[in-house]
């Protein structure tokens, strides 16, 4: 199945588990990037704010159709128990209509309970369907920990 894994990633640990999953399963990968990061520690807050009220952020254009993919995994940090702004806004900005997503988090805490009900209910209403769904704590986690996991995780998608 041809697949494209979707992330965003401000301190490297989403990335981790984006790229063990995208190595995993011969899949293309997409970093959305923002136009203009909010430096630490205004992030917290400000950054947080709009992940909680639900908000996009500006991001940097898209190269990749993700129209030419079957199944789409889409990777996010959580924050304020939601998808992050930049996640928002390539949600906002695609139809996933005929694909299968599959929406990823990585967290400092252990609940993705909230973010992965928020993050379900914005691709069904952009004509997506979940087929699927991990959590990955990074917290006083290693790096290679996280890696172990994610490559866990893949298991589970490859056919
Ligand atoms: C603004 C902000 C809000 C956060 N809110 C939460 C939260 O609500 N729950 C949680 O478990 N972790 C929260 N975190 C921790 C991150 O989800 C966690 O460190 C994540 O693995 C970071 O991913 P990244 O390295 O890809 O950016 C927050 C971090 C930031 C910067």
């Amino acid at each position: 199945m041809k697949s494209l894994v979707v992330y965003y990633s401000l301190t490297g640990k989403t990335r981790l588990v984006a790229e063990a999953i995208a190595e995993a399963l011969n899949a293309t990968l997409l970093e959305i990037e923002e136009r203009r990061p909010i430096p630490f520690p205004f992030v917290y807050l400000s950054g947080g704010f709009a992940a909680f009220t639900n908000r996009g952020s500006k991001i940097n254009p898209i190269d990749v159709d993700s129209k030419q993919y079957e199944r789409i995994f889409v990777g996010s940090p959580v924050w304020a128990s939601r998808p992050t702004p930049a996640i928002n806004s390539f949600i906002y900005q695609t139809n996933f209509e005929g694909r299968s997503v599959i929406p990823f988090f990585t967290m400092g805490g252990d609940d993705s309970k909230k973010a992965l009900a928020n993050i379900t209910a914005k691709i069904e209403k952009r004509q997506g369907k979940v087929a699927g769904s991990f959590a990955i704590t990074s917290y006083k986690v290693s790096d290679g920990q996280i890696i172990a996991r994610a490559k866990e995780a893949a298991r589970t998608y490859s056919s």
